[in-house]
């Protein structure tokens, strides 16, 4: 046996398939990305200014409080209270993470031990079924409905006396749909009734079409057992910048604490500065944004409901995901690898988001242009066209 083997923690965990065809996408030079995961711009120019301030700030170079900078926290508290119709004083119920990536780490780390459950509705986001497993915890997997709406008999019949929680993402990623108030309101109350916690990850939350509303679970009251978390990457174009937030029930705060001081000590504080002014700027940035991405889905969702003959598209109208059932027994990862080598235009396998019936792909259209998106869908068909039907 090699003494050198990396543990079967890390070793058992899938390797994130965004590389892979990011590297498929580089050499292959004029690929039209319909398969990343962000919007197409960057964030509040005013709030950029926030960096020169910062860097002429002395003092600023040094370690900053483990739950974040008070003001950001202060500013987020009162976004929660005003839009999200959560209560949750900052003081010891919110906390600043490099992204909602480490927030949901944080979380796993906090609530589970060795060999716990966590389950997860499918499809689902890989980096949540990667956490749980690097926690050394179990995912179990629940499938959505043809709509990709949760099914309540397969949530409660998934509950075990190893299940630490259930996992919520609405806006969704891959599939874009959104749950309805009743539905979250179901699960937040069973987690209730079960003694377990309900993660709410809404890091699309202000990216809904069509008069979808999206509802935080957090606002029902059950503060001792929901736990919410946000993103400033998708809204305010910050992928880059890695600040998110957790907001927890007080009694986890301590042991939250201890994770973020073991894992980041802050998140970048040159990031929370300009998340500050962004914050500022508030929501009304991220949805003049939406009237281009709402026409680049329209776009999209026509030409693709024209090809019904090869896949079909739920009309889903949240995050910027459309999830596509191919009509093929074709490998997914094969499929998208030749569509971004001979079609010039890349996706991403529903193997990725834990599918295995079946031949899926997630249809990112956040950074597109109406004039790429065009192009890019076009493409798509035709070479799902010539794939699926000479290969
Ligand atoms: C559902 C969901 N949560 C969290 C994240 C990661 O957000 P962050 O960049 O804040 O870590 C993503 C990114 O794609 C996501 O889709």
């Amino acid at each position: 046996m090699n003494p050198f083997a990396p543990s079967a923690r890390a070793r058992n965990v899938q390797l994130p398939i965004i590389p892979t065809v990011a590297g498929w996408i580089a050499e292959t030079p004029g690929t039209i990305s319909l398969g990343q995961g962000v919007a197409y711009y960057g964030p509040p120019p005013e709030a950029a200014k926030a960096v020169e301030r910062f860097l002429a700030t002395s003092g600023n170079h040094s370690y900053k409080p483990d739950a974040g900078m008070p003001d950001l926290r202060k500013a987020f508290e009162e976004k929660l209270r005003t839009e999200n119709g959560i209560d949750a004083p900052f003081e010891r119920r919110i906390i600043v993470t490099a992204g909602a990536n480490q927030a949901f780490m944080n979380v796993m780390l906090a609530i589970c031990d060795p060999g716990d459950e966590v389950v997860l509705l499918t499809p689902y986001y890989f980096n949540h079924e990667m956490a749980i497993a690097l926690a050394d915890c179990r995912p179990v997997c629940v499938p959505t409905d043809e709509n990709h709406q949760p099914r309540q008999d397969a949530i409660e019949a998934a509950i075990t006396p190893r299940t630490r929680a259930i996992v919520t993402v609405s806006p969704n990623n891959p599939t874009g749909a959104m749950y309805s108030k009743k539905a979250l309101t179901w699960i937040n109350r069973t987690c209730a009734r079960r003694g377990i916690y309900h993660i709410s990850d809404e890091a699309y939350e202000y990216f809904t079409y069509e008069g979808a509303g999206h509802f935080s679970p957090g606002s029902l009251g059950g503060d001792e057992h929901t736990i919410s978390i946000y993103s400033m990457s998708k809204a305010y174009g910050m992928a880059s910048w890695r600040v998110g937030f957790l907001v927890a029930p007080e009694h986890l705060f301590d042991d939250l604490i201890k994770i973020q001081d073991t894992i980041i000590v802050c998140a970048p504080a040159i990031s929370q500065a300009v998340a500050l002014e962004a914050l500022r700027i508030g929501r009304g940035y991220c949805e003049r944004h939406l009237e281009v991405i709402g026409k680049v889905r329209r776009q999209l969702l026509l030409r693709l409901s024209g090809a019904s003959d090869l896949l079909t598209v739920p009309a889903s109208r949240g995050a910027f995901y459309f999830l596509a059932k191919v009509r093929t027994s074709m490998d997914d990862l094969l499929l998208v690898e030749r569509l971004i080598r001979e079609h010039r235009v890349a996706v991403i396998p529903g193997g990725t988001f834990g599918i295995t019936q079946g031949c899926f792909l997630r249809i990112a259209y956040g950074s597109l242009t109406p004039e790429n998106a065009a192009e890019g869908v076009d493409r798509l068909i035709a070479g799902l066209r010539e794939i699926v039907y000479n290969r």
